[in-house]
């Protein structure tokens, strides 16, 4: 595993966008696993920037996102299909069509998961899957628990994760309380993992996740088998990986 330690926000933003770009410059075809939450925002807006340059181009890319919050219609402000097009899909040349997020208003959930996993499989799973964390070490949407979920499911939303998240909505109770999630077998089965953590408030997740034992209850943990993980974070997040010795290049 690399690990980059980068001053700031930014740092880990442009890190990491040149980290997808080289995979999509190399595989113009590519299968770009995304995620969404605050932390990648600054990756989207560097790669729209770059894109927008004319350094490269989406249009042969096809995408698979890792979660959707169930319940809220794709044009609702806090979707995770509308920030995907607002910080991203909208500002680049990806076509619709091979742009994925699981349906958060499917009527039939256990059809919408099957459907889901079936897709994945189909596109023979991500070259790349962008990761960021939650502070008890969730990952998409997998929230700690007795096991790891090998597939896409529905979760119920842990209480931590709702107070995290509902800086977003008007109100807590505004915040749904499940989500669909692809699972962590879908997530393993990329060629390569890049995990972005920022502020001092990941800084326990993180250390949780590559220095602690693997183990559903830090859903994080698991990449600690996955053979190509590249972790993206800044000095605070890093902190106390690095106080415990692990390497990081800047
Ligand atoms: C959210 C998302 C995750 C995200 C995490 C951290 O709930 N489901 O995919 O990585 O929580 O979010 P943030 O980047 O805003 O801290």
């Amino acid at each position: 595993m690399r690990i980059y330690m980068e001053a700031d926000y930014d740092g880990m933003s442009r890190r990491a966008a040149n980290l997808i770009s080289a995979e999509v410059i190399r595989k113009p075809d590519c299968v770009l696993g995304l995620a969404t939450g605050s932390t990648p925002v600054g990756t989207y807006k560097q790669m729209v920037a770059w894109h927008q340059h004319g350094d490269f181009s989406f249009k042969e890319v096809r995408s698979v996102n890792l979660d959707e919050y169930r319940g809220l219609a794709p044009t609702h402000d806090q979707s995770y299909r509308y920030f995907m097009q607002t910080n991203f899909f909208d500002h680049i040349d990806i076509l619709p069509e091979n742009t994925n997020v699981p349906d958060g208003l499917a009527a039939d959930p256990e059809a919408e998961c099957a459907r889901y996993d079936q897709l994945i499989r189909s596109l023979g799973y991500a070259d790349l899957q962008l990761l960021g964390m939650g502070r008890n070490g969730h990952i998409g949407f997998n929230e700690p628990g007795k096991n790891f979920v090998k597939e896409t499911h529905v979760v119920d939303l842990a209480e931590s994760t709702i107070d995290a998240n509902a800086r977003f909505f008007a109100a807590r109770d505004d915040v749904p309380r499940q989500a669909f999630t692809m699972g962590i077998g879908c997530i393993m089965a990329a060629r390569r993992i890049l995990l972005l953590v920022s502020g001092a408030d990941k800084a326990d997740a993180a250390y949780n996740a590559f220095c602690g034992p693997i183990t559903p209850e830090c859903p994080g943990s698991i990449l600690q088998l996955h053979n190509d993980v590249v972790l993206v974070g800044d000095k605070a997040a890093l902190s106390k990986l690095v106080d415990a010795g692990v390497k990081v290049s800047e």
